[in-house]
C-alpha cells in the first residue's frame, strides 16, 4: 500500500455505516409498528438461508458495546439509519416516544464516545401500513415523507447535524417496485415508474424540512452506482451502455440537480409525465451540501433485443475474469475511480462514498477471522477514492459498508458484509483482520 490516512486530508470523514433493519432486530418491541421487510421476510420464505431480521445483531439491546467497538476501530463517523415505523408506528400522525428514546439514546451514546452520528431518514424499512395504501406508488407518500422527516429533524437536529434522506432509491424501487425481488415484493412498470418519481420527490422534500428545522446541517442523499462500459465499441452496445447507465446512474441523480429525467436516452421513461404535478419541476430539485456514492462493483452492458424497453442488458459478473466475492459480484478497484469522475462532472459541492464493501465467507479460527480478501477489496477501493481525488474530484469522505455482519435483505445472513463477524446465535462480535487494519490505519 502507497498511501496513508493523511494523504486524504485533514478534514476527509472516515465512517462506517449500518441500517436500522439489517441491525435492529426489536422488530415488535416498545411500541414499533411492521414495517415492509417485517411482512416480506415473515417466515423466512422469501429469504436465501430461511432467516428473518426480528432478532437481526440485537443492535437494539446492544448498540453500547456496538458503538464502544467503532469507537476502538478509530472510526469518527458513524451512519445509521431511523426506523420509520419505529418513530410513526402508524406511518403517520401519532409519535412511539419509545421510539424517539431509543434514538436519542443512541445519538447521546455515539456524542459521549466522541463519534459523530449521520443519520439516514430511509433505508428501505417502510411502515407496512403505509405500503397498504400503495406505498411509493402513491403520491399520499410524500406528504407522509415530509411529516415523517419533519418529526425526525424536530427530536434530533439539536444534535445531530449530518443527514442522509435516502438510501439508494434505485435499489429499493428496482427490485422492491419493478423485479418484485425486495420488498414489498411488488413488479412491473406500473409500479416501478411512479415509485421512482415519488422517491425522487421526496429526496428533494424531505431535505428541505432537514434545512428548514436545522439550518446548520450538512444535507445529503446516498446514491447506489455502477461505471457502466460497452461490451465492445459495436455501436449498438454503446447504446446499450447508455441506457443501462440511465436506469442505473443518471436517473435519480440528474433531476435533483434540475436537469430533467433523462427521458431523451431512455424513452420508456416517457411514462413518468403521467405522475409529473405542474409544480412538480420545481419541486424535485435541492442544493444538497453532498451527494452520498455508494459503490461495489461495475457493469458491462450489451445489447439485447430480448429485453423489453430497455434492449440491453448486463454481462453476469463471473464472465468477466475478475475476482468475485462470496456473493458473485465483480472486484474491480478502477470502476470506483470511473464512477467518481464520472459523478465529478456534475454541479455538485462534495461527494462522500457513504457505502463500500464486499462480502465474503469469513471464518472464525481460534477466536480471529482472517478476511485478507476483504482487506484487499477495502485498501484498492480506497487507492481510487484517492486517485479520483487527487485528480481533482471533491470527495469529503469514505463509509465502509458495514461495521458488522447483518441481515443482508434477501441473502439474510448469508452475505456476510461487516469489518466485525457476528455470530448470530451468540451475538458475539470479533473484530475481524480487516477491522483491524481499519483501526491501525486509521490511528
Ligand atoms: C445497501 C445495503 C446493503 C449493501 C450490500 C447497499 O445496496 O444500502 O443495505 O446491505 O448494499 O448489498
Amino acid at each position: 500500500m502507497t498511501y496513508s490516512k493523511s494523504d486524504f486530508g485533514e478534514d476527509f470523514k472516515w465512517g462506517v455505516a449500518i441500517s436500522s433493519y439489517q441491525v435492529e432486530g426489536a422488530h415488535d418491541i416498545d411500541g414499533k409498528g411492521p414495517s415492509i421487510w417485517d411482512k416480506f421476510s415473515h417466515k423466512g420464505k422469501r429469504i436465501e438461508d430461511g432467516s428473518d431480521g426480528k432478532i437481526a445483531c440485537d443492535f437494539y439491546n446492544r448498540y453500547p458495546e456496538d458503538i464502544d467497538l467503532i469507537k476502538e476501530l478509530n472510526i469518527d463517523n458513524f451512519r445509521f439509519s431511523l426506523s420509520w415505523p419505529r418513530i410513526l408506528p402508524d406511518g403517520t400522525g401519532r409519535i412511539n416516544q419509545a421510539g424517539i428514546d431509543y434514538y436519542n439514546r443512541v445519538i447521546d451514546n455515539c456524542l459521549e464516545k466522541g463519534i459523530t452520528p449521520w443519520l439516514t431518514l430511509y433505508h428501505w424499512d417502510l411502515p407496512l401500513i403505509l405500503e397498504q395504501k400503495g406505498g411509493w406508488t402513491k403520491r399520499m407518500i410524500v406528504n407522509a415523507f415530509i411529516e415523517y422527516a419533519d418529526v425526525c429533524s424536530r427530536h434530533f437536529g439539536d444534535r445531530v447535524k449530518n443527514w442522509i434522506v435516502m438510501n439508494e432509491p434505485h435499489t429499493f424501487t428496482g427490485l422492491g417496485y419493478l423485479l418484485g425481488f425486495y420488498a414489498p415484493g411488488r413488479y412491473g412498470l406500473k409500479n416501478y415508474i411512479p415509485a421512482v418519481h415519488h422517491a425522487t420527490l421526496c429526496q428533494a422534500e424531505g431535505a428541505r424540512v432537514l434545512r428548514r428545522n436545522i439550518p446548520d446541517a450538512n444535507i445529503g442523499t446516498s446514491i447506489s452506482c455502477a461505471h457502466v462500459s460497452p461490451a465492445s465499441n459495436a455501436p449498438r452496445h454503446i447504446e446499450a451502455a447508455k441506457k443501462v447507465d440511465v436506469l442505473f446512474n443518471r436517473l435519480h441523480i440528474e433531476p435533483l440537480l434540475g436537469m430533467d429525467y433523462p427521458i431523451r436516452d431512455l424513452p420508456v421513461l416517457e411514462r413518468i409525465e403521467q405522475y409529473i404535478q405542474p409544480y412538480d419541476p420545481e419541486l424535485i430539485k435541492f442544493d444538497f451540501d453532498f451527494i452520498g456514492l455508494q459503490n461495489y462493483y461495475s457493469l458491462v452492458a450489451y445489447n439485447n433485443r430480448l429485453v423489453p424497453y430497455l434492449n440491453a442488458f448486463v454481462m453476469p459478473f463471473r464472465k468477466l475474469n475478475r475476482p468475485l466475492t462470496s456473493n458473485g459480484w465483480e472486484v474491480y478497484p478502477e470502476g470506483m475511480y470511473k464512477i467518481l469522475k464520472q459523478f465529478g462532472q456534475y454541479p455538485i459541492k462534495k461527494i462522500i462514498v457513504t457505502e463500500n464493501g464486499a462480502a465474503y465467507h469469513d471464518k472464525v479460527v481460534k477466536g480471529r477471522v482472517n478476511d485478507t480478501a476483504r482487506m484487499n477489496y477495502i485498501q484498492t477501493y480506497l487507492e481510487q477514492v484517492l486517485r479520483a481525488k487527487n485528480d481533482g474530484i471533491n470527495i469529503g469522505g469514505y463509509m465502509i459498508w458495514s461495521l458488522m455482519d447483518n441481515f443482508e435483505w434477501r441473502a439474510g445472513f448469508k452475505s456476510r458484509f461487516g469489518i466485525v463477524h457476528t455470530d448470530f446465535n451468540t451475538q458475539k462480535r470479533i473484530i475481524k483482520d480487516s477491522g483491524l487494519w481499519v483501526k491501525e490505519f486509521l490511528k
